[in-house]
This record gives C-alpha cells, structure tokens and sequence, in this order.
C-alpha cells in the first residue's frame, strides 16, 4: 500500500500563523503534527508517501525533505489551488496508480496509529474504509449515517441538521475504484471536490465502504484550541526524559521533557511539558500541558497550558501566559519606556487577550 498525505489547503482558521508558515508544521508536543502523520504511515509499514502541497509547498519541502530520516521515499504532488479533498487525491493519480492507499490529512492526529486499520483493509476485499468518531458537533464535519446492521446508508458534507453524530475522521483507505468516483463527482456548493461525496458515490454504486468506528481520542488541529487539545493530549503520552540542563534551584514535576541543549535556571517545570532544544528557562514558571519550542526563552515569566514556536522571547510579563498558541520569532516583554503603555505590533488576525 502507498502512503498520501494532504498538507496543501488554506488554513484560514489558523491565521495568523498560516499567513506565513504551514499548519502542518505547528509543533504538537515539539513535533510537527505532520511528521506525525508520516510516523504513523511508517509504523503501519507504508514506505512510499506522496504530499499534496499548495502554497507551502517550499516550507513542507524544506522541512521533511526526501524522507530519508523516515527511511521513506516521499514524492511531493503540487495542487493548483485547494480545489478540495477529492481533488487532492485526484492529481495524485500517477503517484498512487492502481495501489491501494491510505489517505491521511496532514492536520489530523489520532491516537493509537493506524497499522491495525491498514492491515486489516490491505488483507480484505473492501473497496474503501473509513473511520467515524462521535462528536458533539458533528455539522462541521462529513458525517455519515449508519443503516442498523453497522454499513453505511449516507454520507453528508457539513449537514446543517445532522441525523447522525458520527464524523468522518481524516483517515481514509482506498483501492482504485476511487478513481471512477474522483471523476464522476462534481464541486459542491463551495467549489471543491468533497471527499465524503466521492465515498457516498462509492456507497450508491454498490462498492464495499467499510465504517470503522474509533473509541480512542482524534483531532482535526484547524484551530487554535484544538492546537492546545492535541497538544495536550499527546503530552499525556510522551515518556519523559532529560536532554538538557536543569541548575539545582530548579524543580521539574510529573512528566517533563527537557531536549538537548535546554537549559533550566532557577525555574519550576511542571509536567507535562515539553521544552526544546536549546531554549532556555530562567526564573520562571512553566505549568502543564505547554509545549516551548527550540531555541526560545522564558525569563521572570509564566506560561500555562501553550504552545510556543521557535525562537520566541517571552520576558518578564507580569502576568501568567495561559491558553495561548504563539508564533515564531515573537518577542513578548515588559518595556522600561514611559509612558506606560501597551505598545503592540500584531499581524492580521491576531488575537490578544489582555487583563
Ligand atoms: P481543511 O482543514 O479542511 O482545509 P484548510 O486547510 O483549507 O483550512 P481552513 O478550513 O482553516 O481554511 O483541510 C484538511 C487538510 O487537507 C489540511 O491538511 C489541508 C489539506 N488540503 C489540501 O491539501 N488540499 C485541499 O484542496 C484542501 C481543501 C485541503
């Protein structure tokens, strides 16, 4: 089976971090959610993975480069536009030819991997498989409604009045008859090529879709709360070591992870927590469920239940950073200068919350 992970889009609801980087690589637990996605399709044993890229393309490339620290080979599928899900996995044809796949959304993460769903659908005779999880908002997702016996009787793109609870995870397997279904759909009422309408094509003309239903935790990371979700959540899971240093007026408590090259000065860190490579942590305060990336700095400050990309400079604020996804290169501080005063530089978007 071939691997193929879409991390194209627009990323409209994380911006400003989309304006200039791609949500793929905002880092879950100090790891981009889509290298996540290729852990996952390598543990399953998939060893060729295509990446539909947009307008990221240079940074995605950059980032996970020929696959090599995967021992994976990657090929890179560049898409015109975000015409849709369906469209991605149209354009990819040539890459996947008449393989079965497994199709991963480059923002998704789910717990537990994804090697019993590959096995069990590379061995059967099903066409498609797809993987459902009841949510509590289910009109902001494909759903699918089920017939008593378990199979599907519809799929819906965002119904405004769901009759189901089940969405469609991220995670979809396929054999070539989604090609005949990538072609014969139309774009929807928002102009893409929806993926759940090329499965409810695959469903009518009678093809094996198999309904897998996922009890364990699953998030789509389009927001920043789902962002500090997943992040949470994994952090949950990391078996914590330390890389770094850590002076003796320091405390780590619970599961903290301090990587190579950190350095904790006179701070408390309480887990879980990740800190980065060669960030540094001096007279501070770091409460659970944050996440500070490489080569950032925490000084006189607090900062609870975040996460915070590379070489950002958090500097005696006064008062405790919480809930809170910043981006790189961001300087936040105290300033001396009179009069006292809010003196802020904020990208489109940006959102602040002050007390
Ligand atoms: P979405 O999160 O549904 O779409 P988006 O990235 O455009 O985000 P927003 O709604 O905030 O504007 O996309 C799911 C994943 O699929 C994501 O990793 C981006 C990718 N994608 C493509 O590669 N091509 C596409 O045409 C679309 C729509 C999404």
């Amino acid at each position: 089976m071939k691997g193929l992970v879409l991390s194209g889009g627009k990323g409209t609801r994380l911006r400003p971090i989309t304006y200039t980087s791609a949500k793929q690589l905002v880092p879950v637990a100090n790891k981009p959610v889509l290298f996540r996605a290729i852990d996952a399709l390598r543990e399953a044993g998939i060893d060729e993975i295509g990446i539909v890229v947009g307008d990221t393309a240079a940074e995605i490339r950059n980032a996970v480069g020929d696959g090599r620290r995967w021992n994976a080979k990657i090929t890179y599928i560049p898409q015109e536009a975000p015409l849709g899900l369906a469209h991605a996995v149209k354009i990819s044809r040539d890459f996947i030819g008449d393989d079965k796949f497994a199709l991963f959304l480059g923002d998704n993460c789910i717990e537990g991997g994804v090697n019993n769903l590959i096995s069990d659908f590379a061995s059967s005779d099903r066409n498609a498989q797809i993987v459902l999880k009841k949510v509590a908002n289910p009109q902001q997702y494909g759903v699918a409604e089920l017939h008593p016996d378990g199979t599907i009787e519809r799929l819906t793109e965002k119904p405004r009045q769901p009759r189901s609870d089940l969405a469609l995870v991220g995670i979809y397997m396929f054999d070539q008859h989604i090609w005949e279904a990538v072609e014969a759909i139309k774009p929807s009422w928002r102009g893409e090529l929806e993926i759940t309408d090329a499965i409810q094509w695959l469903v009518e003309h009678g093809y094996r879709v198999y309904p897998y239903i996922h009890e364990g935790w699953w998030i789509d990371t389009g927001k920043r709360a789902d962002m500090l979700d997943a992040n949470r959540l994994i952090l949950e899971e990391l078996t914590p070591y330390v890389a770094g240093f850590v002076d003796r007026d320091s405390q780590l408590v619970g599961k903290v992870t301090i990587e190579k090259g950190a350095e904790i000065i006179n701070s408390v860190i309480r887990g879980p927590a990740i800190i980065g490579e060669d960030t540094r942590i001096i007279n501070s305060y770091i409460g659970p469920f944050t996440s500070i990336y490489h080569h950032c700095v925490v000084e006189e400050s607090e900062v609870e239940h975040s996460i915070v990309l590379e070489n950002s400079e958090i500097v005696r604020i006064p008062h405790r950073l919480e809930d809170s996804l910043i981006g790189r290169n961001v300087k936040i501080h105290t300033s001396p200068m009179k009069p006292r005063a809010y003196r802020l530089m904020l990208g489109d978007n940006s959102e602040v919350g002050l007390l």
